[in-house]
């Protein structure tokens, strides 16, 4: 596996891939690499020729008091999970490379991005599509994996490429958790063991809105307090949504529908979690 800084070395290990027939596939990813993304990895081994894994703490999808400075760096350990994965190579640019002086160009999805994340982390979303679309011009990747977890994400991503006609196709792969149900983040460690415990409010929410839903509720509102009274139950959560959305447009439901998704972000201390779930009524 190689490890490279550098876009030109990235683009020769492409082409010399695509020249052979291979098919090529990125996993963009901000490090601090947990089974989560080893997953997104494995997947793309699976099913690609060339692996390309990018790890790049982006600036600008942070917020300016938000944990930009304080989020994990681990290169050395994120670089053993990518080979063991089955990673071909890895590339983490530098971010005067990435934001040059005078960088001035930025990426705006509109509709799906006004609520739930959008509207509590404003500007997110614009770094987030501007360095995807980055990443994919430099890859030059044929099909690049996501993940469930940030579930607005991916659908903001896919909807960029329409938009855009980025030539590369979108993966969507399911959220990795522990055992206990607590979704897999670079965040989660973050949390002193009382503050993982209370986390596990986030996926319980998510279970009880499906139960409900499942049982027949009719009454989406009704969904939505339940989910916040689980949330809310240990002290010390402080909800930043909970939804119960289509999982096309995210629009908020007023009434159940055969396919939908219920989405919750809450911080636990002042660490703050995402987590959702697909639900489905037979
Ligand atoms: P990051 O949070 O590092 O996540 C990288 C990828 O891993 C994303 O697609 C995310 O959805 C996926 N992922 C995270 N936790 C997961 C889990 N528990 N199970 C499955 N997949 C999981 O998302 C980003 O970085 C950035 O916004 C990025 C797209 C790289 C742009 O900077």
């Amino acid at each position: 596996m190689l490890a490279t800084p550098s876009l030109t070395e990235l683009r020769q290990h492409v082409a010399q891939a695509r020249a052979k027939g291979l098919k090529v596939g990125l996993v963009p990813t901000m490090g601090a690499l947990h089974a989560g993304h080893r997953s997104l990895v494995e997947t793309c081994r699976s099913e690609c020729g060339f692996v390309v894994a990018t790890i790049f703490v982006n600036p600008t999808q942070f917020g300016p008091n938000e944990d930009f400075t304080r989020y994990p760096r681990t290169l050395e350990a994120d670089l053993e999970m990518c080979r063991a994965a089955g990673a071909d190579l890895v590339f983490h640019p530098e971010t005067a490379s990435v934001y040059p002086e005078g960088f001035s160009t930025y990426v705006d999805v509109e509709g799906i991005t006004a609520r739930l994340e959008g509207e509590s982390r404003p500007g997110h979303f614009r770094g987030v599509a501007t360095v995807v679309l980055k990443l994919f011009n430099m890859a030059q990747a044929d099909v690049a994996y996501f993940g469930q977890k940030d579930y607005q994400q991916q659908l903001l991503i896919r909807t960029m490429c329409r938009d855009l006609d980025v030539p590369i196709e979108i993966r969507t792969c399911p959220t990795i958790r522990e055992p206990d149900g607590l979704a897999l983040s670079s965040r989660n460690r973050y949390l002193s063991p009382a503050e993982r415990a209370k986390a596990l409010s986030l996926s319980k929410a998510l279970r009880m809105a499906e139960r409900l839903l499942q049982a027949g509720e009719k009454n989406v509102s009704a969904v939505r307090a339940a989910m916040m009274a689980v949330l809310e139950e240990p002290t010390g959560v402080r909800v930043d949504y909970a939804s119960v959305s289509d999982p096309h447009t995210l629009a908020e439901l007023t009434t159940p529908q055969p396919e939908m998704v219920a989405l919750v972000a809450a911080r636990v201390g002042t660490t703050r979690l995402i987590d959702n779930l697909w639900i489905s009524i037979p």
